[in-house]
C-alpha cells in the first residue's frame, strides 16, 4: 500500500521550531513560530485560564458528548465577543472547531461543498497554512496584490481594484486584524472600501480571525470582521483563541457563519454540522470550556482582558524598540515600519540569504520569507538583533 507514497514537503513553520530546539547555542533567538512569548522568553498559562481551568476542574460533573457543534456557551460567548450587535443572529450559526486551522479546514470544505472547485483569492502573501488547507478541500487558489514591498504597507488601490473584478461564486480570504506574516493591516476606512466592493461583486469574504486582541484592542481589531458582516448577505469567519487566551495545544476556534436568512443559515449550518461529524464527529471540550467560562465571569473576563492588554502592550514596545534601536545604528528610518506594523508579525523584506545567515552567524531564528515574531524579541538584546538585522541587509 505505503509504496504509492512519496515524502510530502515538511510545515516550514514548524520545522523551525524543532531547528531552534536543536540548536546548542545559547545566544539564538526564536523569532519564528507565532507564539507569544513574555519577556523570561517563556509561553504563559494565562492567570484567568488557569483559573477558570480550576473552576472546571472542581465543577465539571460529566465527560458526556456535547454534540456536534461543541459547547452551546462557549459558541454564544464568542458571537458576544466577535460580532457584538453587528449583525442579526438568526442568521448566523457557529460551530466550535479545533483550532483556527480546524475552523478553516470545515469552513473550505462547506465552500467545496456549495461551489466545488471554487477559487479562494488570498493575499499576496498570505499565511502559510491557507493554501495547503484550501487545496487539501478541492479549492483553486489564486491571490490579490497586498503587501508593497517598498513601503511595507498594504497596496491598497491594487488590492481594491482586483477585489473589484471578482464576482459572485469566488471566496475571498481576508485577515480579520494583524495580518500574518506582513504585520501590515487595513485602515477602518480601507474595511469600509472592502466592504462595499464584496457588496457590489458578490464574492463571498472568508474572515481568518487568529489574533483578535493582538493589535490594538478587542474592539478595533474586530472593526473589520464586523464592518463586512454588517454590511455583506453571506460571510464566513475562522476564529482562534489560540493566541488570544494562549490555548495553543487545546486546539479551540470556532467556526462562523452568515447566510441571506435564518432559513438559508439553518440549511447551511446543517451542511456544516454533517462536514464535521464525518471529519471528527464532534470537537474538544477543555479549551472551550475554559473560554466559556472566562467570558461569562465578569471578573475572569476583567482579568484576561487586562493580561491580554498586557501581551499586546508589550509587542507594541518591543516594535518600537527595535525600529529605534536599528535607527539610532543606522541613521535610516528603512525599519520604522515595524512600530507601525500590529500584531504578532512584520515582514523584514530580507532575502533568503540574509535570513540563512542571520540563523548560521547569529541564531537569529525567522522563517524564511524573513517573518518576525516580535514577541520572541529578547529585550535585553535588542541592539544585538538590530546589530545582526543591519549587518544581514549591507
Ligand atoms: C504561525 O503562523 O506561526 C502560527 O499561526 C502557528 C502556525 O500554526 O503556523
Amino acid at each position: 500500500m505505503f509504496e504509492t507514497l512519496t515524502k510530502a514537503p515538511g510545515d516550514k513553520i514548524l520545522a523551525l521550531m524543532g531547528e531552534y530546539a536543536a540548536d546548542q547555542r545559547p545566544t539564538k533567538i526564536d523569532l519564528g513560530v507565532g507564539v507569544y512569548k513574555d519577556e523570561k522568553g517563556v509561553t504563559p498559562v494565562m492567570k484567568a485560564v488557569r483559573k477558570a481551568e480550576e473552576r472546571i476542574l472542581s465543577n465539571e460533573k460529566t465527560k458526556t458528548y456535547l454534540g456536534i457543534a461543541g459547547n452551546k456557551g462557549y459558541g454564544n460567548a464568542v458571537l458576544d465577543l466577535v460580532l457584538a450587535d453587528s449583525v442579526d443572529r438568526a442568521r448566523v450559526r457557529i460551530a466550535q472547531a479545533p483550532g483556527g486551522t480546524g475552523s478553516l479546514w470545515v469552513l473550505m470544505q462547506l465552500i467545496n461543498r456549495a461551489r466545488p472547485g471554487a477559487t479562494v483569492y488570498v493575499s499576496d502573501p498570505t499565511w502559510a497554512n491557507h493554501n495547503p488547507i484550501a487545496i487539501n478541500s478541492g479549492l483553486k487558489v489564486a491571490t490579490y496584490p497586498y503587501f508593497d514591498a517598498e513601503t511595507r504597507g498594504v497596496k491598497f488601490e491594487q488590492m481594491l481594484a482586483a477585489l473589484d473584478k471578482l464576482g459572485a461564486g469566488d471566496v475571498v480570504l481576508l485577515h480579520g486584524c494583524c495580518h500574518n506574516p506582513t504585520g501590515a493591516n487595513l485602515s477602518n476606512a480601507q474595511w469600509d472600501q472592502v466592504a462595499a466592493s464584496l457588496l457590489r461583486t458578490g464574492a463571498l469574504p472568508f474572515i481568518d480571525l487568529a489574533y483578535l486582541g493582538f493589535g490594538d484592542g478587542i474592539e478595533p481589531d474586530a472593526y473589520g470582521t464586523r464592518k463586512i458582516l454588517s454590511t455583506v448577505p453571506e460571510a464566513l469567519v475562522a476564529f482562534s483563541g489560540s493566541k488570544n487566551f494562549g490555548l495553543y495545544r487545546e486546539r479551540v476556534g470556532a467556526a462562523i457563519l452568515m447566510a441571506r436568512d435564518a432559513e438559508q443559515a439553518e440549511i447551511t449550518n446543517s451542511q456544516l454540522l454533517n462536514i464535521i461529524r464525518g471529519a471528527y464527529s464532534q470537537p474538544p471540550d477543555h479549551g472551550a470550556e475554559i473560554i466559556r467560562t472566562i467570558l461569562e465571569d465578569a471578573g475572569l473576563r476583567a482579568e484576561w482582558e487586562t493580561e491580554l492588554a498586557e501581551m499586546r502592550n508589550r509587542m507594541i514596545s518591543l516594535r518600537k524598540k527595535l525600529s529605534d534601536a536599528i535607527r539610532e545604528r543606522s541613521n535610516s528610518t528603512d525599519f520604522d515600519f515595524v512600530a507601525d506594523h500590529r500584531g504578532m508579525f512584520s515582514l523584514l523584506g530580507l532575502s533568503n540569504e540574509a535570513v540563512d545567515h542571520l540563523k548560521a552567524a547569529n541564531g537569529v531564528y525567522m522563517t524564511s520569507d524573513s517573518r518576525i515574531n516580535v514577541a520572541g524579541i529578547p529585550e535585553d538584546r535588542v541592539g544585538d538583533l538590530a546589530e545582526a538585522f543591519l549587518s544581514a541587509t549591507r
